[in-house]
């Protein structure tokens, strides 16, 4: 039913949509002519907004998610990317249609809402210096497939059922976090903020963060206790980025207690402050009050609007397929490889079995350049908002922390019954190398993954919890627990596919 309507808007969008000039990179959302300091003759208002006969509040065209749907959505032509089915459209090309008539650009990096692509994975064992390491690919599927779980439920649509919990959200000790209802907005700034995808900056400045996050996620940093005279120190992994703004609060040292801007992270546990001597002092509170928030970095637009000079105000790549430096294929023209290639895992880019090391980067910053921190610790940092306490790499090894920390799967989180002892998510393995952002069609149907329960003891439908692989398929990628494996060995078996594919 729903998608039948969805079809009719898309059908009368299309019509709205010839109007519009050939699909700009960013679409509606480009900051720049929103805010009126490139134009003050915006067209971008009318794809969403109605003056005088709105069908939604905030004078909104169509409620969300509808409203994104109507270019977002399976049938929809008014954008190239496809969250319902996961899909990116050559630009200009037809919705809606197989993979083999040459109008798919290829799989989207998040899978999809309703469904997704995502196929097989494949491990291949490597000889690194005389001990077997394993390089893991998670495959495009021919064919879309039912998500399994998705981080928006659409009864009607994906009928999907899960408790709707921003797990992990709030200080140490606070429960298993609040009932959040999210929408597209939730996480998207509709009317752009420069920001990888649009992402919400989750800080001081833009509103939009859901009812019932606490965003004051830094509350949880109990212990601003200084290590060394120049260095603070806080009792769980920060995830506090260079460049960001925070203020510290009730430090026992007077010079401590000052708004600065992060410097250094020597530790997941520490930091240093621009031109800040803090002094030695105890306790205290660390809050993130930059204006930007939470951000994660976009590459620069090429907008010269000169052909001549390559790339140019282009549709960007959404797709599974990358590059490593230079070009990282950040724009659709660069995708010449065809709809089914590419790799969800993304764990090294591009994915070579050989010689792949390169880390997942799809801003084009796979490690930190000046301030701006590596993709996947900007990632880490933005899920870690609202998961608050899913964010482990170290934890400190007494209490009160005295500056000595250890690995998180051996040290539990301090003050914590249910967020204890975790996986560790550094800069080589993000949020988003093991889950996808939008929606998966992995198959949880072993005894034991499907029906393990969620934080608060609750079991749920087979959740495929938004992971890449079937089952507990993902710990495999990374591990082989037996040591009996050997170096040559791949799964599934030679012929498919080629190693050293892409
Ligand atoms: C892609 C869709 C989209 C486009 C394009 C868009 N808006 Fe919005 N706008 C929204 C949504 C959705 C909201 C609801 C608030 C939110 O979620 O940020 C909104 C909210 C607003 C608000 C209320 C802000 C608030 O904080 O409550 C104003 C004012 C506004 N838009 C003006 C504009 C103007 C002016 C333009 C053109 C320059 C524009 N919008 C373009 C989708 C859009
Ligand atoms: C704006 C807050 C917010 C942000 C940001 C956010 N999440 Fe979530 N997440 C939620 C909420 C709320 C739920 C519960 C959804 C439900 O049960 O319907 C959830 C659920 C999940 C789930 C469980 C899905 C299931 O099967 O029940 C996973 C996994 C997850 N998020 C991972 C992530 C990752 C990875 C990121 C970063 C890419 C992220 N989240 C960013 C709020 C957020
Ligand atoms: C819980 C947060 C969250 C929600 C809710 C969410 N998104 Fe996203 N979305 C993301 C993140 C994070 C990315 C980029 C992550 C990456 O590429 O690693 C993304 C990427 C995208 C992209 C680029 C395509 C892709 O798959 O990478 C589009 C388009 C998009 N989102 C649209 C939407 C629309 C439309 C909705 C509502 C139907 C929505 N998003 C809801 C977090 C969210
Ligand atoms: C009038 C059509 C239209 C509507 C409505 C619309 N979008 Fe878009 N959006 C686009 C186009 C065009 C692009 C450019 C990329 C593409 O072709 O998909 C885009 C790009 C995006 C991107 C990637 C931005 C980037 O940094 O590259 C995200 C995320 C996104 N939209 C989310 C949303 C959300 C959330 C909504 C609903 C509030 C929405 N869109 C509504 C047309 C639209
Ligand atoms: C090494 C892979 C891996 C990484 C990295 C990872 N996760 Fe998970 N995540 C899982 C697995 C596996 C599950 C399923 C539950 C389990 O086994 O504990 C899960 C479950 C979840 C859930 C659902 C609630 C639950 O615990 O069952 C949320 C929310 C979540 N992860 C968020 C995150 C966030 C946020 C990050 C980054 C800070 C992250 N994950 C990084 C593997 C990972
Ligand atoms: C993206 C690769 C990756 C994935 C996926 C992954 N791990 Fe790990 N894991 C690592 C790395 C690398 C370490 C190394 C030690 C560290 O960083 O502390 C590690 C450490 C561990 C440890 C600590 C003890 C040790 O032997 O080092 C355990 C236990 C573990 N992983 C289990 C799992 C399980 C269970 C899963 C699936 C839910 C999983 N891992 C998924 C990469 C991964």
């Amino acid at each position: 039913m729903r998608r039948w309507t969805l079809l009719l808007a898309g059908a009368a969008l299309w019509l709205f949509l010839a109007a519009i000039p050939a699909l700009a990179d960013g679409g509606p959302h480009v900051a720049a002519v929103n805010n009126g300091s490139s134009s003050l003759t915006a067209d971008s208002c009318a794809g969403c907004h109605r003056a005088h006969t709105a069908s939604a509040p905030k004078l909104l065209n169509t409620a969300e998610e509808d409203l994104c749907l109507t270019c977002h959505g399976a049938q929809s032509s008014g954008a190239t990317t496809d969250v319902m089915t996961g899909v990116q459209y050559v630009s200009g090309a037809q919705h809606d249609v197989a993979a083999s008539a040459g109008t798919q650009l290829g799989a989207l990096r998040n899978g999809g809402f309703n469904q997704a692509r995502i196929g097989d994975p494949f491990r291949y064992t490597i000889d690194n210096g005389g001990s077997a390491t394993r390089k893991a690919k998670v495959q495009v599927s021919a064919t879309a497939k039912d998500v399994t779980s998705a981080h928006i439920t659409m009864p009607d649509v994906n009928n999907l059922v899960q408790p709707g919990k921003a797990w992990g959200n709030g200080t140490n000790g606070s429960g298993v976090g609040p009932t959040v209802t999210l929408g597209c907005t939730s996480c998207h700034n509709p009317h752009g903020n420069g920001n990888f995808r649009i992402l919400r900056s989750f800080g001081t400045t833009e509103s939009g963060i859901p009812t019932g996050i606490n965003a004051a996620w830094t509350a949880s940093l109990v212990d601003a206790g200084v290590v060394t005279t120049t260095t603070y120190r806080t009792a769980a992994s920060h995830g506090l980025n260079v460049g960001d703004t925070v203020t510290i609060t009730g430090n026992s040292s007077t010079t401590a207690n000052v708004t600065g801007i992060v410097a250094t992270v020597p530790a997941s546990n520490t930091f240093t402050l621009t031109s800040v001597t803090p002094g030695s002092g105890t306790g205290g509170i660390v809050t993130r009050s930059a204006a930007l928030g939470v951000r994660v970095t976009d590459a620069p637009l090429d907008s010269d609007n000169n052909p001549a000079n390559g790339i140019d105000n282009a549709t960007k790549n959404y797709t599974v397929i990358q590059a490593a430096a230079p070009n990282f294929l950040l724009y659709a023209s660069q995708v010449t490889t065809g709809p089914l290639t590419g790799d969800y895992l993304h764990r090294v880019v591009p994915w070579n079995a050989l010689t792949g090391t390169n880390q997942d980067a799809p801003n084009g910053i796979p490690a930190a350049v000046g301030t701006q921190p590596a993709f996947n610790d900007q990632i880490n940092a933005w899920c870690s908002t609202c998961h608050t306490r899913y964010l482990a790499n170290q934890n400190p090894t007494t209490s009160p922390a005295n500056g000595t920390v250890a690995n998180s799967w051996g040290t539990p989180r301090a003050g914590d019954t249910t967020y204890m002892y975790q996986h560790r998510v550094r800069s080589d393995r993000a949020c988003t190398t093991c889950h996808v952002s939008h929606g998966s069609n992995a198959v949880m149907d072993g005894t034991y993954s499907s029906t393990f329960t969620y934080p608060d003891g609750t079991t749920a439908s087979a959740s495929s919890r938004l992971l890449k692989v079937g089952n507990r398929g993902t710990c495999q990628m990374c591990h082989e627990p037996t040591g009996t494996d050997v170096i040559g060995n791949q799964y599934p078996p030679a012929p498919y596919p080629v190693p050293s594919t892409p």
